[in-house]
């Protein structure tokens, strides 16, 4: 069986370098069908939503992964996973073309969003009794735990896999993270400690974020956003 694939992967790729090109994608085929997408995720894969990830300069092999997950059901997403299951390879593999080929856009600084405790802490008798983080430790917070990890605790340093500028890892298929919104950085990193999202087979990211408190979660995510 196994002699017989090969055989017939040695066939095929031997039998026209259409083939291969038709493999790697079409960059203008994929920019027509990611019409489609833009949407949601911009026309150039920068979208403008905080919760609609960005998909521009993201790793092709990342992204036919994902779509592929949608379309198997493996990742679940009411919105994404109909609209994978309408694609064929050939359509993943254009669309992924495409949006590798484009530049990630740089958000706007982040700032500290108001929340109820905040609030109340200002009511308190005593101010300094519960101080609201500020964005600076938030991002310090964060940016400790991507280069760093948290040994004691088991969390992996992220940049031994998402790179020092959340390049992401090409040939390992790690996928970007550099100049995500945080929204959806929060998102995904709460799907994967739940356990709601586990598409990858070694589940790497849940045994990762299963660790993190919500305020990592939200801290590391800040510190990814900003970082180009
Ligand atoms: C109506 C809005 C909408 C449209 C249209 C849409 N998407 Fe999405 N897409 C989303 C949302 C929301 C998510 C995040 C899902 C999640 O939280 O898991 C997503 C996630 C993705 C991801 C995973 C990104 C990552 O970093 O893991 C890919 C890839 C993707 N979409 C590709 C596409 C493609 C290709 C199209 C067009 C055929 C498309 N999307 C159209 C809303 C949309
Ligand atoms: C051992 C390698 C490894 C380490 C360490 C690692 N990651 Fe990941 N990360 C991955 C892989 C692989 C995926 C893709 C998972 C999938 O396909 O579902 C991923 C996916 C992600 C995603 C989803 C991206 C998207 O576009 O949806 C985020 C966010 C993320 N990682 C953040 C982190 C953070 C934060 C850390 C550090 C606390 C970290 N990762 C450490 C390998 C790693």
């Amino acid at each position: 069986m196994k002699k017989h694939l090969l055989a017939l992967s040695i066939t095929l790729a031997l039998a026209s370098v259409s083939s291969l090109v038709h493999a790697q994608g079409n960059l203008a085929a994929g920019k027509q069908k990611a019409a489609a997408c833009g949407a949601c995720h911009g026309e150039d894969g920068n979208s403008l939503i905080s919760t609609f990830p960005k998909l521009a300069q993201q790793h092709g092999s990342y992204l036919i992964q994902q779509l592929r997950a949608f379309k198997d059901g493996v990742r679940k997403n009411a919105v994404m996973s109909p609209l994978a299951t309408s694609l064929s390879d050939e359509d993943m593999a254009d669309i992924a073309e495409y949006y590798a080929a484009q530049k990630v856009s740089a958000n706007a600084e982040p700032t500290l969003p108001p929340n109820d405790d905040d609030v109340k802490a200002a009511d308190v008798k005593d101010p300094s009794a519960k101080k609201p983080a500020t964005i600076e430790t938030l991002l310090a917070q964060g940016g400790n735990l991507y280069r760093n990890g948290d040994i004691p605790r088991a969390v992996s340093a992220c940049i031994a896999c998402h790179g020092p500028y959340g390049e992401g890892n090409k040939p390992a298929s790690f996928p970007a993270l550099k100049s995500q919104h945080a929204d959806y950085l929060i998102k995904a990193l709460s799907d994967f400690k739940s356990d709601e999202r586990s598409n990858n087979p070694e589940n790497i990211m849940h045994m990762i974020a299963k660790k993190m408190t919500d305020e990592e979660i939200k801290a590391v995510s800040y510190k990814i956003s900003t970082m180009k």
